[in-house]
């Protein structure tokens, strides 16, 4: 089995197409120019995307990009059936089942145009799933060629002690910032390092800027403002910054199209965040100081 190599930072597809910016496949194309020439070369997808519409929309533009299929990794996920236009599904719901895995990841490599995945990620965890069914299409997929490594996303620490109990993951890709630190408290994070699983985050920023709660928002932004200056740097370098210094090694998945966003999301790699900074901000998130 090659051995697993991300880049540090991760490009999030979600809303290149449908479902946000609606970019032509010449646009999306120089997007992923400009992360690859930046150092950024793991893409993250997921079947749903777009309405199902945004594996296949990348993979078109793949094709124009002046990028190598083997310099890049495809991450991508199944399992969530979702209300589109595309699908017959009368409520959203969760399919895990061995066909309904198989008969994804086929249909991702034929939109991404790829004759292989570098992760299939089970997109979030159903009730009705079970370790083995999953995995004996996940070892069938492997056999064939199809997919290089397997991964999970939203899974809790019970789910991945389930999921672990018949086989391993490599990758667990969860909602982790400084907003949403619950990862580093519920075992998840715990679990993780303890069987080596990788961890993506996603949100990173987002749930900072989108931050409904007044009085947590306040604090947050007061204690960030703080420490933009001793760092001379912006609160979302600092937001990642804070992401990169637990022990876990989580990839942050960045999220924006804009290249200046993404450019000063790689220049949170070189802050030296110091432990008491590092706490300063749980704190101002959390509301109260730790024990
Ligand atoms: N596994 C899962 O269940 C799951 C769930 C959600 C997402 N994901 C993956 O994770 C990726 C990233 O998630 P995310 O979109 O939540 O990432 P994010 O990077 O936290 O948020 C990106 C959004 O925040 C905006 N933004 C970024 N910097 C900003 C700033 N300084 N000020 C104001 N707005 C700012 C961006 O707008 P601009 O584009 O205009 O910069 C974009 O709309 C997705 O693309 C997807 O691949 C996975």
């Amino acid at each position: 089995m090659p051995k697993i190599t991300f880049s540090r930072f991760v490009a999030g597809t979600m809303s290149w197409g449908q479902w946000g910016k609606e970019f032509s496949h010449q646009s999306m194309s120089n997007l992923i120019d400009y992360y690859y020439s930046s150092g950024i070369t793991t893409f993250d997808h997921a079947d749903i995307y777009g309405s199902y519409t945004m594996e296949s929309d990348f993979g078109k533009a793949f094709k124009r990009a002046a990028v190598q299929r083997d310099k890049v990794q495809f991450v991508t996920k199944c399992g969530i059936q979702y209300l589109s236009e595309n699908r017959a599904n009368e409520v959203v719901h969760y399919d895990t089942s061995r066909a309904y895995i198989m008969e994804s990841a086929e249909a991702s490599l034929t939109k991404l145009q790829t004759d292989y995945l570098d992760v299939l990620l089970i997109h979030r965890p159903s009730p009705l799933m079970h370790p083995n069914e999953i995995l004996e299409a996940v070892q069938r997929l492997k056999k064939e060629g199809k997919i290089l490594h397997f991964g999970v996303s939203n899974f809790g620490p019970s789910q991945l002690d389930l999921m672990l109990s018949e086989g391993a993951i490599e990758v667990n890709q969860i909602e982790f910032s400084a907003v949403h630190y619950a990862p580093m408290f519920d075992g998840t994070l715990d679990r993780m390092i303890q069987h080596q699983i990788l961890p993506m985050a996603w949100g990173p920023v987002r749930s900072y800027f989108n931050l409904q709660e007044d009085s947590k928002k306040e604090r947050l932004e007061l204690q960030l403002l703080e420490l933009t200056q001793v760092y001379d740097c912006t609160v979302d370098q600092l937001l990642y910054a804070w992401i990169l210094k637990h022990p876990a090694r989580v990839h942050p998945i960045v999220g924006s199209t804009n290249k200046d966003r993404i450019a000063s999301a790689l220049r949170a790699a070189k802050i030296k965040l110091s432990t008491q900074d590092w706490f300063k901000i749980l704190i101002a998130s959390q509301g109260h100081q730790v024990p």
